[in-house]
């Protein structure tokens, strides 16, 4: 069964957008396009039920169950319960909490590992805990490939170690990393794992339930959501660690890591996010539970995208003057990809602009990774990154324009 790419497309008011006409868009990995069902469910929100939630009047009610809905739903398609998911404003403000959790509960001598494969959402937060007396051991990539090694890893963990930071998907490296194996090699050493998914989620909700880690962020303004921020915390660790809200809410697991009161509309938005990869499902003939549905939808997209990435990848990887970062095969990779070019990668951007592609150029807060592949921080990379709804015709005119400015 092949992604009905016009169905797809149908369910993204984007693309029915006059001023957006003609514009084909390859900065997803910034922030993707919003499905309708978000949108629809975002404008209720604010016109219909724009009050406290929870309360006992119908408005309130129905606000407080629509953000419930969201948390339970998008649990079911994750794999995890409900109280396991929960959200803040960003990927980066939660990484900031969820490291202020660890500082209060980690021991002076006591280590953590950082990837410098990262974006800086799932490095810099953890690598501060070295002001507390923490150790903080690099996991380093391969300068050449970009690529994290297992070995590397297994040489940093030993039983000093409490945490393990990685990213599912580096968003310059593209390279998908062994969530499972890497969580276990963590688990077996006695450390509990936190995955930076922001750059997967969009490619298909993993079954983070089934895979093992501890946390797993992800950003749903990246996934056809709003500009939310969602975490996956396990219980068992969600309960070890102090809570870092109002201290009469620490019970509730879903509320123990949000400080703030939570984006109301936003939250109740994002089971827009569910409608939609049901919509999927039902439209391409996937049953079953919640679960196996975004199973399936998952592996429907992936193949797709797959499909469209592997021309592109072929067209840049042996080009002069151009270094492709991460693998060369579609099936390793998410197709986020970045260029090296010899010239600033923004520079390179401005000009696909002129052709009516949009994508950027920079460092993508990725830093660590691009130094540590000896990148020029001041050119930075050209990044193109599309996800399924991508049409045929738009990665064809993506490769027309490479031709001429590359
Ligand atoms: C891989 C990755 N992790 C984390 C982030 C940070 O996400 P947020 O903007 O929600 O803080 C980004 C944003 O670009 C990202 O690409």
């Amino acid at each position: 069964m092949q992604l009905d790419t016009d169905f797809v497309r149908s369910q993204f008011p984007a693309f029915c957008e006059p001023s957006l006409e003609g514009q084909a868009f390859f900065e997803n990995a910034g922030g993707s396009y919003t499905c309708g069902a978000v949108i629809d469910r975002l404008m209720r929100y604010y016109k219909q039920r724009k009050v406290q939630p929870y309360g006992p009047y119908e408005a309130s009610r129905l606000a407080g169950a629509e953000m419930d809905e969201a948390r339970s739903r998008l649990a079911a398609i994750l794999g995890v319960a409900t109280d396991e998911v929960s959200f803040g404003p960003s990927t980066t403000q939660n990484t900031y909490v969820l490291a202020q959790a660890f500082r209060q509960w980690m021991k002076e001598g006591d280590a953590i590992v950082v990837t410098d494969q990262d974006h800086e959402a799932n490095s810099g937060p953890w690598r501060r805990l070295a002001e507390a007396g923490i150790e903080v051991r690099e996991w380093r990539i391969d300068p050449e490939s970009g690529l994290l090694r297992l070995e590397d890893l297994e040489s940093l963990l030993d039983e000093r170690v409490r945490l393990v930071c990685f990213p599912h998907c580096s968003n310059v490296v593209g390279a998908i990393n062994p969530v499972v194996e890497i969580t276990a090699a963590a688990h077996a050493a006695g450390a509990f794992v936190c995955v930076d998914g922001v750059s997967y989620a969009p490619h298909g909700l993993p079954d983070v339930g089934g895979m093992g880690p501890d946390i797993y962020l992800f950003s749903a303004y990246k996934t056809y959501g709003p500009h939310q921020g969602i975490m996956v915390i396990r219980r068992e660790l969600g309960q070890l660690l102090p809570n870092q809200a109002h201290y009469f809410n620490a019970d509730a697991l879903y509320k123990r890591f949000t400080p703030a009161g939570p984006n109301h509309a936003q939250v109740a938005a994002s089971a827009g996010m569910a409608d939609y990869l049901d919509a999927l499902a039902a439209h391409h003939g996937i049953e079953g539970e919640a679960g196996a549905r975004g199973q399936g939808v998952h592996d429907l997209i992936r193949a797709r995208e797959v499909a469209l990435l592997q021309p592109v990848l072929d067209a840049v990887k042996d080009r002069n003057l151009v270094r492709l970062l991460g693998p060369a095969e579609a099936e390793a990779r998410a197709p986020t990809v970045a260029l090296v070019l010899n010239r600033p990668g923004g520079e390179a951007a401005a000009e696909l602009a002129a052709h009516g592609i949009m994508a950027g150029g920079g460092d993508f807060y990725a830093q660590r990774p691009l130094g540590a592949m000896g990148v020029d921080l001041e050119k930075g990379v050209l990044r193109l990154s599309f996800v399924h709804y991508t049409s045929q015709a738009e990665v064809d005119k993506l490769l027309n324009v490479l031709d001429e400015i590359l």
